[in-house]
């Protein structure tokens, strides 16, 4: 039978996230500084590597693989990879997080790869202020991406938004509407300390409790059990297909049900996105090409590091986690 990654807590481990490039096309203001620097191409795991680390989970029990970056789609010749994990036995979904910046060009070649869901970051409905969030993004080309997925067959879309005070607070019920008006779903993301950024994260949060009751002034929303494997809690829009999801790990923490890793572009594991406890995989996919025991064995005994839970504390001068999301992927 299929062994089990338990952690010291007993929480059952079962997906994973996969970060194939730091590098992005966006420069968004929660996520980088301006002047961000990436990694050179000999730090990071080849495509192959990443695939293999995929069979080597899924080996070990883990039947949900989220794809993520940086952006991964401006990873050259990303597709092979979702060609070659896409349909791999066990595997029971495979997901992206996107930018969505090159989704109008490989929504159909991922769908046809075996990619079963796409979640997309849009932080505005006004293109200059999506510029102003993304320093770079064009809104229109991602949302040409969305269309071209929903067209490619994708169902269950999402998208991800980070409000943020002073930038596009008052663009919940917009986004709503426009989610719910394109069949998809939204989440909700209370913005996180993972490195430094131009401006101070206590200035810009947003409790999601707040953004719940101005909603809920707005739209008929029902209360919801339902869950998509994050750490997403979710509110069903009366009458229509789209459910709004809230992941905040500030006003709700959520470490308790947590059933996910993260692997990062050069082959670090790490336990937790708040915490630094990792263990580093490339040395031993290098050292033995041809054997997976010594990898297996030391993600099995990895769970025992895995921390109760991430400290993300706002009133913070700095913060704690020095990495940024676009390196662990989110
Ligand atoms: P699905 O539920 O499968 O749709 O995915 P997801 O919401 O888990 O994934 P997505 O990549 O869309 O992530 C949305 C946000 O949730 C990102 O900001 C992630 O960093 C955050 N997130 C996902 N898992 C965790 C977690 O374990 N801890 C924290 N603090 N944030 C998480
Ligand atoms: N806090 C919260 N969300 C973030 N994202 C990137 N950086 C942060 C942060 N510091 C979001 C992106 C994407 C998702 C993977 O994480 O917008 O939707
Ligand atoms: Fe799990 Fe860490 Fe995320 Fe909490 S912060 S849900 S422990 S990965």
């Amino acid at each position: 039978h299929t062994p089990q990654l338990i952690d010291q807590f007993g929480r059952r481990v079962d997906y994973v996230r996969l970060s194939i490039t730091d590098r992005c096309d966006f420069r968004c203001v929660y996520c980088m500084g301006e002047d961000m620097t990436f990694l050179s191409r000999d730090e990071v795991l080849s495509l192959e590597e990443c695939a293999r680390l995929v069979r080597v989970f899924v080996n070990l029990g883990v039947s949900k693989v989220r794809i993520t970056g940086g952006e991964p789609l401006v990873r050259k010749n990303a597709l092979s990879l979702f060609e070659d994990i896409g349909r791999l036995p066990g595997l029971q979904e495979l997901t992206m997080t996107t930018n969505g910046s090159q989704l109008e060009h490989h929504a159909q070649a991922l769908r046809k790869a075996g990619l079963d869901r796409i979640n997309v970051s849009v932080d505005s409905l006004n293109p200059e202020r999506f510029r102003q969030i993304t320093r770079v993004g064009d809104l229109n080309k991602v949302l040409r991406g969305i269309e071209a997925a929903k067209q490619a067959g994708f169902t269950n879309i999402k998208l991800n938004t980070v409000l943020m005070h002073g930038f596009n607070d008052d663009e919940a019920v917009p986004l709503v509407a426009f989610a719910i008006d394109r069949g998809l779903d939204i989440a909700f993301i209370e913005e996180m300390p993972l490195g430094e950024v131009d401006h101070q994260r206590s200035a810009t949060y947003i409790s999601n409790q707040a953004t719940l009751k101005q909603l809920q002034a707005r739209f008929p929303l029902v209360s919801s059990t339902e869950t998509t494997g994050g750490p997403a809690r979710y509110w069903r829009v009366a009458h229509t297909n789209t459910r709004i999801g809230f992941i905040s790990p500030h006003s709700h923490n959520f470490c308790e049900s947590c059933n996910r890793v993260r692997v990062t572009c050069k082959g670090e594991l790490y336990l937790c996105l708040g915490q630094e406890n990792k263990v580093d995989l490339m040395p031993l996919l290098r050292e033995f090409p041809h054997d997976d025991t010594p990898v297996k064995e030391a993600i099995f005994s990895a769970m025992h590091i895995k921390p109760k839970g991430h400290d993300f504390d706002l009133r913070r001068a700095a913060p704690a986690v020095v990495r940024f999301m676009s390196h662990t992927g989110g």
